[in-house]
Formats: C-alpha cells, structure tokens, sequence
C-alpha cells in the first residue's frame, strides 16, 4: 500500500431510518489505493455505510466528501463508484460480455472500444474464454468475477463490496480472497469491502474498520486490531483472546501492572498513551492470545499462575488447551499448543505452571 491522500471522507454521518437511528457519528477516511475492511457482525450498519456512499440512501446528517469535495447531495450515476453485491445481480438474459459491457453501452461508448475494454476486463477475471456464456452457466465464483469485471470496466475510483464472498463455499472462498486481493494490487483501485468475517477481513485488509450497532469501535491495520484493541467489543471479536478482569497498578516506563484472579499481571502499553494515563485502580482487562500462553520453564517469577488443564481441543492445524485458573480456578483460558504432538504432552485434569512475557500481553480498559 502507498501512503497516499484521502480519497473519500465521511464526517459526522448519521443515519435514521424514520425513528430509528442506524448510524451515529460515523467519521471515516478512505485513502487512494487501499483495501479498507468494514467488519462488524450482522445488523452493525456495514451495507448502511455503502449504500450511503453509493447514493443510494440520503444522509440524516453529516457529509461525505470526495477529494475534498462535498458530494452529499450527488446523484448516483454522477458518483465514480461500483458496486458489487452478494447476490451478483447480473442479467440473466445477456451473456458475460454483454454483462461487464453494460455500464459502457448506456453510456454510449462507441462498440469498439467497448469490445476491447470487456476484452481486457474478462482477461484481467481470468474469463476471457467465457464471454460468450449466459450467467445461468457459470458457476458461483464465475459469476462473482463477472460482476466485478463490470465494476471494473467503468473504471471507478472506488469499489464498494457487500459481503461479495459470503454464497461462497469455504474453498472458494479461499480462492476469492486471494484473487480480489491479487486484483487490487495490480489495478490500485481503492476497495471498501464489507464482511463480517474477521478471518476474511485480517488475511485482505490494508486497513480495518470494526463497527458496532452503528457505531465505529475501531479503524486501524489487522496487526493493530489484533493486539492492541482498544476496547473489550474490539477484543472479543477479533480472534480467540483471553480477557481477565483487574484493576490497574503502577506504570513502569512501557509496563503497567494490573491486579486479578491470576495475581498481580504485568502487560505492556507501549504506544498507548491513553493505558498510561489512565487512573490507578480503574478498570481493564489484562489481554494475552491462546498463543502467548506457555507451561513455565521456571517455577516463579513475572507473570506467573497455576491452572488445571480441563480439556485439549484438537482444531485441525492446532490444538488448543483449556485452562481453569486462578483463585476458585474460575478464570478460564484458552492455551494453543504448537501441534497435536506437543498436545499430547499436557492430560486433562493435570496441573500446571504457567506464564506469558509482559510484552506479549496488553491491557485493554473495561
Ligand atoms: N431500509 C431500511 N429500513 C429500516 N431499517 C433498516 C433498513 N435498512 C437497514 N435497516 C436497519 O439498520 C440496521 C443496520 O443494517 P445494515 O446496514 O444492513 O447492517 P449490516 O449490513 O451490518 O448487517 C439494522 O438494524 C437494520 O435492521
Ligand atoms: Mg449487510
């Protein structure tokens, strides 16, 4: 990805559909060039947002601004986007290059020039020998290329993307994500792209935009979502986590200590001004992936407890041991072990020490 300028910006926009808000204050930067993710779970406002975008809904309040230029009030075929739905949407009466062809046909390019842009497009989808097909021939993935080829073809400054890979099967949807990805990278077009898949939204995404009920909690890369969320919504929701509650301690140049079930926790803030000028003794959450977890080679020192081994849950690439820890042994953890092999070196039931590095853990405020 470039560093480049903002492309799109929407400020203070909100949505009301009659009584009922659906979009609170949303302020938003698109940069030129990127993939930005809006991920969030069903109903959060993700399609709100693009349709807003697209024009094909009015604002309540608030402005979106193109190159700096307020387009609020633009009507939707003025506005350099394309969309690409779940659904496809192609017509089923023409064939593929009848299809991508169309947005060029209604605006009267000349035929020629048509027939070498839908050329180029279909090569670009890796469909050039499918032009001649009529939609009910082709299979899902097919038909997903299609429509975006005749986004494509238009030439817009922005693609938006509604959940475009959620009809498809896990394997085709693997293919999918590489192939947009792919696609992106060599074409620069800027792509928002809307799913509710953290997975999906982690391997594709320059950036990542997490929404909740209207609301967005989070906008930043994969890596700083991952681990440094800065909210408990944020922390749950993107990947497996451990969360115990505390109340926060003393800081320690990047370190700060917070007190729970576990005993007193050591995790770090660095670049995270907001952790170190929080008050002591308010609350957070210390935070640590399955993976940061490991069985302790020493018997004491940081970040150091004993927990019993309740279950070890096999999940294909790796397993994952859940722990009962902490007075009452009713904090419960989630521990990922390397294999099935070293799986196998921990039993059920069994007790354990175990600990996690300060800078592999983060506080998150509750
Ligand atoms: N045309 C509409 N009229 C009334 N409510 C709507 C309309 N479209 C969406 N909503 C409501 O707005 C909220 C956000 O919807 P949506 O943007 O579709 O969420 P998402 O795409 O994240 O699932 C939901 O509560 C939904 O029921
Ligand atoms: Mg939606």
């Amino acid at each position: 990805m470039t560093e480049n300028s903002d492309l799109l910006t929407l400020r203070s926009v909100s949505k009301s559909y009659g009584a009922v808000p659906v979009l609170h204050d949303v302020n938003l930067e698109i940069r030129d060039g990127e993939f930005l993710t809006v991920l969030g779970p069903s109903g959060s406002g993700k399609t709100t947002v693009l349709r807003l975008i697209g024009g094909l809904e009015p604002l309540s309040s608030g402005e979106i601004r193109l190159d700096g230029q307020n387009i609020s009030r633009m009507p939707i075929n003025r506005r350099p986007f394309n969309t690409v739905f779940q659904d496809y949407a192609l017509f089923p009466h023409l064939t593929v290059a009848g299809n991508v062809g169309y947005g060029l046909s209604v605006r009267h390019v000349p035929r020629k020039e048509i027939a070498r842009r839908v050329a180029e497009a279909l090569e670009l989808v890796q469909l050039a020998s499918f032009a001649k097909r009529y939609p009910a021939q082709l299979s899902g993935g097919q038909r997903q290329r299609v429509a975006l080829a005749r986004a494509l073809i238009c030439r817009p400054r922005l693609i938006l993307l509604d959940e475009p890979l959620a009809a498809l099967d896990l394997e085709l949807r693997r293919q999918m994500q590489e192939f947009l990805k792919s696609i992106q990278r060599e074409i620069k077009t800027t792509f928002l792209f809307v799913t509710h898949d953290q997975e999906e939204a982690i391997g594709m995404s320059d950036r990542i935009c997490v929404m909740q009920a209207g609301r967005i909690r989070q906008l930043g890369t994969p890596h700083e979502l991952y681990y440094k969320p800065n909210c408990e919504f944020v922390a749950r929701f993107f990947g497996e986590n451990n969360l115990v509650p505390g109340k926060l301690g003393e800081v320690h140049g990047e370190l700060r200590s917070i007190d729970t079930a576990l005993g007193r926790l050591i995790c770090s803030i660095a670049g995270q001004p907001h952790l170190k000028n929080a008050p002591d003794g308010a609350g957070a959450f210390a935070m640590f992936r399955p993976e940061a977890l490991h069985v302790a080679d020493v018997p004491e020192g940081k970040n150091h407890f004993s927990g019993r081994v309740v279950d070890i849950a096999f999940a294909g690439s790796s397993t994952v041991a859940i722990i009962a820890a902490g007075d009452g042994r009713t904090t419960r953890l989630r521990m990922r072990l390397a294999s099935r092999f070293s799986g196998s070196a921990l039993t059920a039931s069994e007790t354990v020490a175990l600990s996690f590095a300060p800078r592999e853990a983060h506080l998150v405020l509750s």
